[in-house]
């Protein structure tokens, strides 16, 4: 085997994010910028050497020049075998769904998830553990260092692999063996799910479902799950074949970029009754109704309440997480289960150890991701083939399911408004503004509204113990309402920030009141409190979820 070491020097801004490390295509194909951190990730494992690794992406541009690079870095550090999903595709939630299943040491997933792609879009690659899951803070941050003091990266000289067919290759010592990316997946999910029931319900003549795959991964994984396995028509999965620029459209199954699918779900000609949607790499989920969106906090909430439907969990939920800016409405389910609700940082990677430990059996976050101890992402089928089971057990539809779980519950009235690209110096000055104001706020009175806490959302695991601070500022009013300031970790020019913005609403006959409309008390005192136009400039928010 012919490893050459290559000198190199570190790059800066190689600090994963909130999940992974995501950066302008162009800086990823920069000489060596790949390398670095794979090496960084490499150096900081112990004991691969003979083991597994699942490496796959969501197809987007740079996914097979990346793969391949990976393959000969991954022979270098002494894997064993690479297990990687066909033509370099495997969705996240499928790559969890391999390493488990195939006992991995562990896998690189290469994605920049809902972010656009092409030459001129993004990229991304993490690393996940033995349980499936995105590694956690400790070993992100022992990457980032080690990629500011790395100096030598490895890698087997050898050709390229043929990604194109199933089957098995030996690069220097390691084997290769191209794998199905849906096999394990699918099968996973009829385990969980009453297929029969779903086949059922998509055979009715009344009820017609579009599934929009927004021309990334999951397109093969929804055909092969849902006009395959369960029988839906030929067509139900729409843009459903994965393209490196994904169209050219942002693959973020939100109001705003899959505004065709809310549309046709609007409009009565369409005949439509159900439609769902998946971002980049296939762990995100939207699910619309005729007429109306499910907003994913309540999605959570009522998967939660509905858990009894569902073959794998109808023995009963462990715990219920969902991450700080998510809306309330699944701690009330809990309350009523008489099961723990645990609140964590933002980011799939802080559900796994509640996952591992067992005490938790659903999870999910506003920002369209819910998944469950199946595996250790988010799950955006995995999602839709819940709702799709409810519907069939229940036999009503989405909207007067979730309007009856408006009246069980009350109403958590949600939005997310994202103010992006915004000057990094603007953001920073906006946050120390607000961080200073924190300590006067409980007790006062705003636009009429009482503050009964604000702080700084810090997080210690209950399993592991690790601390995380400053994971978005929160102020909690009287009623159950809230507004929440954070910075996104995802993105890739200059700082995003997001308001969520949350009211409680008891009272039924409130409930159809225009969600913005609402919340607008919620928007002017936001506004009070974080100066956003003055700082920033900016007036409106750019994406209203
Ligand atoms: C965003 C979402 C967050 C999600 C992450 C990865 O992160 O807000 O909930 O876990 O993408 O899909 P953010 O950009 O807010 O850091
Ligand atoms: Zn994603």
């Amino acid at each position: 085997m012919n490893v050459v070491s290559v000198s190199t020097q570190p790059i800066d801004g190689q600090k994963p994010g909130t999940s992974g490390l995501r950066k302008k295509v162009k800086v990823f194909s920069q000489p060596g910028y790949l390398e670095n951190f794979v090496q960084s990730i490499f150096d900081n494992l112990s004991g691969q050497q003979g083991k597994t690794l699942v490496l796959g992406g969501d197809g987007r541009y740079f996914n097979d020049t990346a793969i391949q690079i990976i393959l000969r870095m991954a022979a270098a550090a002494g894997f064993g075998r690479v297990l990687v999903g066909q033509n370099g595709i495997l969705s996240t939630p499928a790559a969890s769904a391999v390493i488990r299943k195939q006992a991995a040491f562990g896998g690189i997933i290469l994605s920049a998830s809902h972010n656009p792609g092409g030459p001129d879009g993004d990229f991304g690659i993490k690393y996940n553990l033995a349980n499936g899951g995105p590694a956690n803070e400790t070993f992100t941050e022992a990457v980032y260092q080690r990629s500011r003091s790395i100096s030598v990266y490895k890698y087997v000289d050898a050709p390229d692999i043929d990604l194109g067919v199933p089957g098995e290759t030996l690069l220097g010592d390691m084997k290769v063996q191209v794998i199905d990316p849906v096999a394990d997946y699918a099968a996973l999910q009829e385990s969980l799910f009453d297929f029969n029931k779903i086949a059922e319900l998509l055979a009715r003549p009344e009820f017609r479902m579009r599934f929009d795959a927004m021309h990334a991964v999951t397109g093969p994984y929804a055909k092969a799950i849902l006009e395959g396995r369960l029988g839906a028509p030929a067509g139900t999965v729409v843009n459903g074949d994965p393209l490196p620029d994904f169209g050219g459209g942002h693959p973020d199954p939100n109001p705003v970029y899959a505004a065709d699918l809310v549309a046709a779900l609007a409009d009565p000609h369409s005949g439509l009754s159900f439609g769902a949607a998946s971002d980049g790499d296939g762990d995100r989920n939207m699910i619309v109704g005729r007429d109306f969106i499910v907003s994913p906090s309540d999605s959570l909430a009522v998967l939660a309440a509905n858990y009894q439907y569902i073959p794998a969990y109808s023995g009963g939920l462990a715990g219920v997480a969902r991450s700080m800016p998510t809306s309330c409405a699944v701690d009330r389910v809990a309350q009523s289960l008489g099961i723990p609700c645990f609140e964590t940082p933002t980011g799939w990677k802080f559900f796994g150890s509640l996952l591992d430990a067992g005490q938790l059996t659903l999870c999910g976050e506003e920002s369209a991701g819910t998944g469950s101890n199946h595996v250790r992402e988010k799950d955006g089928l995995w999602a839709v083939l819940f709702w799709l089971n409810i519907l069939a057990a229940r036999n009503e539809t989405a909207p007067q399911i979730v309007r009856e779980h408006w009246r069980k519950f009350g109403r958590n009235v949600y939005s997310r408004h994202d103010y992006e690209g915004i000057e990094t110096a603007k953001a920073d000055r906006l946050f120390a503004e607000l961080r200073g104001k924190l300590p006067g706020l409980a007790g006062t009175e705003i636009s009429g509204m009482r503050v009964e806490l604000a702080d700084d959302f810090a997080y210690t695991d209950p399993v592991d113990g690790s601390r995380s601070e400053k994971q978005g500022v929160r102020v909690l009013l009287q009623g159950g309402s809230r507004v929440v300031f954070r910075l996104s970790g995802t993105g890739t020019e200059g700082a995003t920030l997001r308001v969520y913005l949350e009211r409680y609403v008891a009272d039924a006959a409130l409930h159809e009141v225009p969600t913005q409309e609402a919340l607008a008390p919620l928007v002017a005192l936001a506004e009070k409190i974080a100066n956003i136009a003055t700082i920033t400039g900016r007036d409106a928010p750019d994406v209203i979820s």
